[in-house]
C-alpha cells in the first residue's frame, strides 16, 4: 500500500503536485501561487484542455516549471454535490495519473480534514496492484507511486480521520490479494492460514478441518470437498470490539462467505473456456476476511463474527456424483442433481452452524453463486435477497453511498417449489428460469429464523476494466459496503 502523510500547505520545490479543484472555483492559495511562479503556465494549460473542475475531469501538465515534474488537476465537480464518493474517486484519478511519480503532494484547497482523508482512501485503493508473480517487469514499466502527502491546515485532525480509513484500506487490499492468488497457491488450507494472521489484529481465529467438520455432520460441505486432494476448512473469526464479551450485550453481527478456492464444476464439469476465472469463486470468503480485518484494524465498537467455508470443487474418482443424497448439518437431506451448484451446499452448513452457535442479530452471506446473476445485473449491482425489509433497506442505502450497489430480488414460496425433490428434502438446483432466486431459496432453508441477507456477487467480484477506486482485477466488493453498514447502524 502507498504511504499516506499529512502536512501544512506549502508549494513543493520538486516532484509532482495534485490540485483538487471544484467547478467554478476561482484560483486561490497554492494553485494561484504556482500559476504565478510558472508565469501563468497552469492557467494556460487549463484553458487549452478546457479544464474547469468538472467531476471526473483530469488535466495533467508535464514539467510546468518551478522545479515540478508534473501537475495533475482533478475536478471535484459542483461543491454542493461533494460527498465521500466524489472525494474517493478524485483520489483514485490522482493515483492513476501519478503512476510514474514516486512521491506526490496533494493540495486539498477548501477541503475539511476528514474530506482530505477520503481523498487519501481513494488514492490508496486505486494504487493497489497484485504483482508478486511478475519477475521480469522493467522498472520503468512498474507503477512507482510510493507516498502521497496531503496538504491540510489541521494535520492532526486529518490524521485522526485517516486512521480508521487506513484500516478499511488494508482490509480491501487483503481481500484483493486473496482473490488474486492463483488456485494452486490458495487452496483451503492456505487460505485458512492467511485467516489465522488476523489474530495479530486481535481477532480470535478458529480453524476446523475435515475431521471436526465430519464429527459435526457437515455432510453438504464435505460432499463438495470429497473430490479434491486439498482438504476443506471452515474458519471462524471473532472480533469483540464492544469489550462486553459476547454475553453482556449478547448478539454479534455475522458475515458468511463462500470460499470455493477453485470451482471446476466437479463431475458436472464446466467447459474449458474461461474456467480459470473460477479461482475467484472464493471471493465471498475473501470479502469476509477483508471485512474482519477492516473492523479489527479500525477497532470498530461492535461484536462481529466472520465464517468462511473453504473447499475445492474437483472431479475425481472420489468426487460426489449427480444423484447423490447428502445430509446437511441442519439434518435436512439434499439430492445433488448438479455438482456445479456447490456454493449453496457449502453455505448451507456454515449458515446453519453460524445461527446455532452465535444467535446473531443478522447474518449476511456473500457468494459468487450463480452465472444467472450476471445475466440479470451485469457487472454493476450485486443481487440481494433478504427475509428482513429493514436490513435490506439499510444495505441498499449504504450501497449507494459507498458505490458498492445492491439490487433486491424477491423470495417467494412459489420459487421455493422449484427445489422440491422426489427423494430428499430438497434438490440443489431449480432449473434455468430464476436461477439466482432458486439458489437463494435454497440458502434460506438454512437460516432458520435469523434476519438474513444474501448477496450474490458473481458479477461484481472481479472487473475487467479500471474504475476510479478499483483497478481491474479483484474488487473486494462488499468490504466497504459492510464496513459502512456496521459503522452507521451497529456500532455502540
Ligand atoms: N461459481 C459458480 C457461479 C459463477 C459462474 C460465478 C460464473 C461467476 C461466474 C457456481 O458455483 C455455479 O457453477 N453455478 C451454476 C449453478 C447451476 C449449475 C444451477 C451456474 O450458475 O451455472
Ligand atoms: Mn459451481
Ligand atoms: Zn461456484
Amino acid at each position: 500500500m502507498i504511504d499516506i502523510a499529512f502536512a501544512k500547505p506549502a508549494l513543493p520545490k520538486s516532484g509532482a503536485l495534485v490540485l483538487l479543484i471544484g467547478e467554478g472555483e476561482v484560483a486561490a492559495g497554492l494553485w494561484q501561487q504556482l500559476d504565478e511562479t510558472t508565469g501563468g503556465a497552469i492557467a494556460r494549460a487549463f484553458k487549452s484542455a478546457e479544464f474547469k473542475g468538472a467531476k471526473g475531469k483530469v488535466c495533467s501538465i508535464l514539467a510546468p516549471g518551478a522545479g515540478l515534474s508534473r501537475v495533475v488537476a482533478v475536478g471535484l465537480g459542483k461543491p454542493a454535490e461533494l460527498n465521500s464518493h466524489v472525494l474517493n474517486d478524485a483520489g483514485g484519478y490522482a493515483a492513476a495519473a501519478l503512476r510514474q511519480e514516486t512521491n506526490a503532494v496533494v493540495a486539498t484547497g477548501m477541503l475539511q480534514p476528514a474530506q482530505a482523508a477520503e481523498v487519501a482512501l481513494g488514492a490508496v485503493l486505486r494504487a493497489y496492484r497484485f504483482d508478486k508473480y511478475r519477475t521480469r517487469e522493467r522498472p520503468e514499466d512498474k507503477p512507482r507511486l510510493a507516498k502521497l502527502t496531503l496538504l491540510v491546515n489541521e494535520t492532526a485532525a486529518a490524521k485522526n480521520a485517516w486512521e480508521p480509513l487506513e484500516g478499511v484500506a488494508k482490509g480491501v487490499s487483503l481481500s484483493r490479494d486473496l482473490v488474486s492468488e492463483p488456485p494452486n497457491v490458495l487452496n483451503p488450507a492456505e487460505m485458512a492460514d492467511r485467516c489465522k494472521k488476523l489474530s495479530e489484529l486481535g481477532v480470535k481465529v478458529e480453524i476446523l478441518g475435515p475431521r471436526e467438520l465430519g464429527r459435526l455432520g457437515f455432510g453438504a460441505l464435505l460432499g463438495v470437498a470429497q473430490g479434491s486432494v486439498n482438504e476443506p476448512r471452515m474458519v471462524v473469526m471473532q472480533w469483540n470490539g464492544t469489550g462486553n464479551g459476547r454475553k453482556a450485550k449478547g448478539k454479534p453481527v455475522a458475515f458468511i462467505g463462500k470460499g470455493v478456492t477453485f470451482d471446476t464444476g466437479g463431475i458436472s464439469i464446466k467447459p474449458a473456456g474461461g474456467m480459470e476465472d473460477m479461482k475467484w469463486d472464493m471471493a465471498g470468503a475473501g470479502t469476509v476476511v477483508g471485512l474482519m480485518a477492516a473492523l479489527a484494524g479500525r477497532k470498530a465498537k461492535v461484536d462481529a463474527v466472520g465464517l468462511v467455508g473453504l473447499v475445492e470443487n474437483m472431479p475425481s474418482g472420489s468426487a460426489q456424483r449427480p444423484g447423490d443424497v447428502v445430509k446437511s448439518y441442519s439434518g435436512q437431506t439434499i439430492e445433488v442433481i448438479n455438482t456445479d451448484a456447490e456454493g449453496r451446499l457449502v453455505l448451507a452448513d456454515v449458515l446453519w452452524y453460524c445461527q446455532q452457535k452465535f444467535e446473531p442479530r443478522f447474518m449476511i452471506d456473500l457468494a459468487t453463486l450463480t452465472g444467472a446473476m450476471i445475466v440479470a445485473l451485469g457487472h454493476e449491482y450485486a443481487g440481494m435477497f433478504s427475509n428482513d425489509d429493514a436490513l435490506a433497506q439499510k444495505l441498499s442505502t449504504v450501497g449507494q453511498v459507498v458505490g458498492e450497489k445492491v439490487w433486491r430480488f424477491p423470495l417467494d414460496d412459489a420459487y421455493d417449489q422449484l427445489i422440491k425433490s422426489e427423494i430428499a428434502d430438497m434438490k440443489n438446483i431449480g432449473g434455468r428460469p430464476a436461477g439466482s432466486i432458486s439458489a437463494a431459496q435454497f440458502i434460506q432453508r438454512f437460516v432458520n429464523k435469523t434476519a438474513w441477507a444474501h448477496l450474490d456477487i458473481a458479477g461484481v467480484a472481479w472487473s475487467t476494466k479500471d474504475a476510479p477506486c478499483v483497478p481491474k482485477g479483484a474488487t473486494a466488493f462488499g468490504v466497504r459496503l459492510l464496513d459502512r453498514l456496521v459503522a452507521q447502524h451497529y456500532e455502540e
